[in-house]
């Protein structure tokens, strides 16, 4: 990820990852080419839930949801909000839309999500100020070097987009299990107080995972490493 100015989307020429990984399965490419399309956020024009979804709606949005799991599962239990997930790496794309499309039967399809494949804050600067009830950020790709602390997606510029985009009384989610972007980001979100107030009470707040907080797959396999997790809920000012 580049770093990121207002008014100044960034590129996706320097991912911290892969855009693309092993080759799709026959039904995955099969999703990615028929519904997809369907259900891509539009490629220009205002982000709204009019727009997407065909009526207004609680709104939520996730920046890089991996696998879409997370995704699917707020989708489920919300169905009357809309949901709009952006990842640039076509596997987890590909991942998120077998569970838009029902898990192979296992549930019914989701008919609350959009998906960008590609940057999320080229969406994100497309959904009107104040459009979005909630905000998803977990396990941001690291870049645990000082020298590239400014490609980390929690910054001053994409924490003012953040907050910019959130109603008041919105919710900014925000997890990680990597103690230098643990640091990094509590430095920068001391300081946006005059936009976000930490939810936490104690230490349990941020040291287990809140309910309605399905584990990602990337934090299961950090778990399983025996990392510790830290969750932070925000509330918009
Ligand atoms: C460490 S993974 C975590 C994935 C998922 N949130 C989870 O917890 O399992 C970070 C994800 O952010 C995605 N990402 C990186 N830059 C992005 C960007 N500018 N917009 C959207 N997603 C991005 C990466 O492709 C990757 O899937």
């Amino acid at each position: 990820m580049t770093a990121y100015k207002s008014g100044d989307p960034t590129t996706l020429n320097r991912l911290y990852g892969r855009a693309k990984g092993k080759p799709l399965r026959q039904g995955q490419q099969a999703l990615v080419d028929t519904l997809l399309p369907r259900i891509a956020v539009p490629a220009e024009g205002p982000v709204t839930a009019q727009a997407l979804f065909g009526h207004d709606c609680p709104l939520h949005f996730e920046i890089g949801f991996g696998g879409g799991e997370h995704m699917a599962y707020r989708a489920d239990l919300l169905p009357d909000h809309g949901f709009i997930g952006a990842e640039p790496f076509l596997n987890g794309v590909a991942q998120a839309l077998t569970h838009v499309d029902g898990d192979n039967g296992a549930h019914p399809p989701l008919g609350n999500v959009r998906i960008h494949h590609g940057d999320a804050l080229e969406v994100l600067e497309r959904v009107p100020d104040g459009a979005l009830s909630f905000l998803y950020l977990l396990h941001p790709d690291p870049w645990p070097k000082a020298r590239h602390a400014k490609r980390r997606m929690m910054n001053d510029g994409p924490v003012d987009l953040f907050a910019r985009k959130l109603k008041p009384g919105g919710e900014f989610r925000f997890g990680t299990d990597h103690p230098i972007y643990l640091r990094h980001a509590l430095m920068v979100m001391r300081r946006h107080t005059d936009q976000f107030r930490w939810l936490a009470q104690g230490p349990q707040d941020f040291q287990q995972r809140p309910s309605g907080w399905p584990e990602t797959r990337y934090a299961a396999k950090a778990r399983a490493q025996g990392h510790e997790i830290w969750y932070f809920r925000y509330t918009r000012n």
